[in-house]
């Protein structure tokens, strides 16, 4: 049975794109990165473990992968969830984590990143692989998307999130928007015969933020402490971003007696 937020789902701009593509979702992914994807994937996963949470979140998680990266690299304990609003992407995570993630426990949940399905603060680290773009490009949610991470982070809880960007060097930047354009376009559609797809990858790739941009849009919205480390030539990149103290708080340690 459908119910009416299933409903409200099924209605949004970009959901009819990712319900239509994980069949060669994967496959597509890693042919366009020359398999580097599974490798940036990892370095977030990694910085996603770096201040030793007890709750990760992957949010808009897909086909699982850096859960499941996140699973391999974990200690015993850490609490894991991946969220996404497509029912196929989570049917091939579930399926997926069971070979991969060495029999780490992963809940993968289905919810809309406008309203998520968890507590104020119960995250201590959220990743957000290749999918900032489609919360925040051209996105009328986009400020609400970033609330409600910030809502169900806790204070001081690390948002990691990797994503294409603009390389600062003209000749490579125009290279990649040729690269996106052609081969990305090109191939994507062969692939997964889906035009819309592959089209609207291109183009929010092409026209996303720059990295000082977005650093910019991290810190005004309530975070501190953001960092950005460029990748393969500043075509991708790894933000980090740190959850600010609300206003007037001030840290006084106990006194021990
Ligand atoms: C480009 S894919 C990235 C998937 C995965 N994180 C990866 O690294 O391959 C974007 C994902 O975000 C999900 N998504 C987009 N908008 C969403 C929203 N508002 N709420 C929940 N999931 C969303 C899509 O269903 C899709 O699985």
């Amino acid at each position: 049975m459908i119910d009416y937020a299933d409903k409200m789902i099924r209605n949004k701009p970009l959901h009819g794109i990712f319900t239509a593509v994980p069949r060669r979702y994967d496959l597509v992914n890693h042919v366009i990165t020359w398999g580097l994807d599974k490798r940036w994937r990892w370095k977030a996963a990694r910085e996603c473990l770096a201040s030793q949470p007890e709750k990760v979140l992957d949010l808009c998680c897909g086909t699982g992968d850096l859960a499941i990266n996140i699973a391999r690299l974990a200690e015993n304990g850490v609490e894991l969830t991946g969220v996404d609003y497509s029912r196929p992407m989570l049917a091939i995570a579930t399926q997926k984590a069971e070979l991969l993630a060495k029999g780490r426990r992963i809940s993968f949940t289905y919810g809309d990143a406008d309203n998520l399905p968890f507590p104020d603060g119960y995250f201590d680290s959220i990743g957000i692989s290749f999918a900032f773009r489609n919360l925040t490009y051209k996105n009328p949610l986009a400020q609400r998307h970033i609330a409600e991470i910030l809502r169900i982070l806790s204070t001081g809880g690390k948002c990691v999130i990797v994503e294409t960007s603009q390389p600062r060097l003209k000749l490579i930047r125009k290279l990649f928007h040729l690269y996106l354009r052609w081969f990305v376009f090109g191939l994507g559609y062969l692939f997964s015969g889906n035009r819309g797809a592959y089209h609207y990858l291109a183009e929010s790739a092409a026209r996303f933020y720059t990295a000082e941009e977005l650093k910019e849009i991290l810190a005004t919205a309530g975070f501190s402490q953001v960092s950005f480390r460029p990748l393969f030539f500043g075509t991708v990149g790894i933000y980090v971003a740190v959850k600010k103290e609300p206003p007037g708080f001030s840290y006084k340690p106990e006194k021990r007696s």
